[in-house]
């Protein structure tokens, strides 16, 4: 059995745990620093790069009074063929009382739950999950609509081999989103629809875009495509998002994106820089949605 403070994916929250993270954050945000956790020690075990997740899980520990111990694979006995496990286990004797990881393989941190005795916080599982960000994604549309049922959310972009799509998807159609999916074949195939009862999938970006009141870009993950071809310029023609093609969306439609954004590919300058863009406000929002999480961690909140 996991702990129960762990966050290993979306798909295995409760509503009851989804809406007591959205607002333990929101006060939280409000209240700004809290002790909480003072004296707690958190390890960050990071296997691939990250900036913006490891910074705010960082800052959120730190916010809470805790103590980081950060682990970046590429400076550490990883790189000598420690396993995994051993790793986890020579953290936890060491004294740390939560692991956040984040590790290229799907189903890492369900897999240290089993065998570790402390809270595991998914930060990214190679091509599975990305709670976390999934939750700052739903804080921040809440923030702005106040509401996430009804609201139509196109998922543009690489949503094959994104853990955020997946999240995101899982969490925001089961807050009564309208989902619509679209992106070139080698990105979105057919059966991503598989994922949830009630997707759409189009691969026309102006279609997908149409009414749309939030509009969610994906990075194109070169690094994980294994020589898969892809043309760039084609994705560029048909699936850039671009003043023009913003402009066939509702007037208030905003742009978000998790990072980090590859400008002149997903998106223009434009768009990132432009009024409706939410990237900054949804990264400024990732440290009180993980300061929650890290409560919720601690048996802090219910
Ligand atoms: C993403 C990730 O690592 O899954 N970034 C993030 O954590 N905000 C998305 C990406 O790499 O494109």
């Amino acid at each position: 059995m996991p702990h129960p403070g762990s966050l290993l994916g979306i798909e295995a929250l409760t509503d009851q745990a989804i809406a007591s993270i959205l607002s333990s954050a929101r006060q939280l945000e409000l209240a700004g620093a809290h002790p909480a956790l003072a004296g707690r020690r958190i390890a960050l075990l990071f296997y691939e790069p990250s900036t913006r997740t490891r910074v705010s899980f960082e800052m959120a520990a730190k916010a809470l009074g805790a103590t980081t111990y950060l682990v970046l694979a590429a400076a550490s006995s990883i790189e000598k063929g420690e396993s995994l496990l051993d790793t986890a286990l020579t953290l936890c004797a060491m004294g740390a009382e939560a692991i956040v990881i984040r590790h290229p393989s799907s189903g890492a941190p369900h897999f240290l739950s089993r065998y570790v005795d402390v809270p595991i916080i998914n930060a990214g599982d190679g091509m599975h999950e990305h709670p976390s960000q999934a939750l700052l994604d739903a804080f921040t549309i809440l923030e702005i609509r106040q509401r996430i049922a009804g609201l139509k959310i196109a998922v543009i972009g690489d949503i094959y081999h994104s853990r955020v799509a997946r999240s995101d998807i899982h969490l925001l159609s089961r807050l009564g989103a309208e989902i619509v999916l679209c992106g070139p074949p080698e990105l979105a195939p057919d059966v991503a629809v598989t994922l949830r009862p009630g997707l759409r999938l189009t691969r026309n970006a102006d279609e997908a875009v149409r009414d749309a009141d939030i509009i969610m870009l994906l990075r194109v993950q070169k690094e994980r495509f294994g020589g898969l071809p892809l043309f760039v310029e084609r994705y560029i023609a048909e699936f850039q998002m671009t003043p023009q093609r913003l402009a066939k969306a509702r007037p208030d439609a905003l742009v978000m994106h998790p990072g980090p954004m590859v400008r002149g590919m997903e998106l223009t300058d434009a768009v990132a820089d432009g009024a409706r863009s939410l990237v900054l406000r949804q990264v400024r929002n990732g440290v009180a949605v993980r300061m929650a999480i890290l409560r919720r961690a601690f048996g802090d909140v219910n």
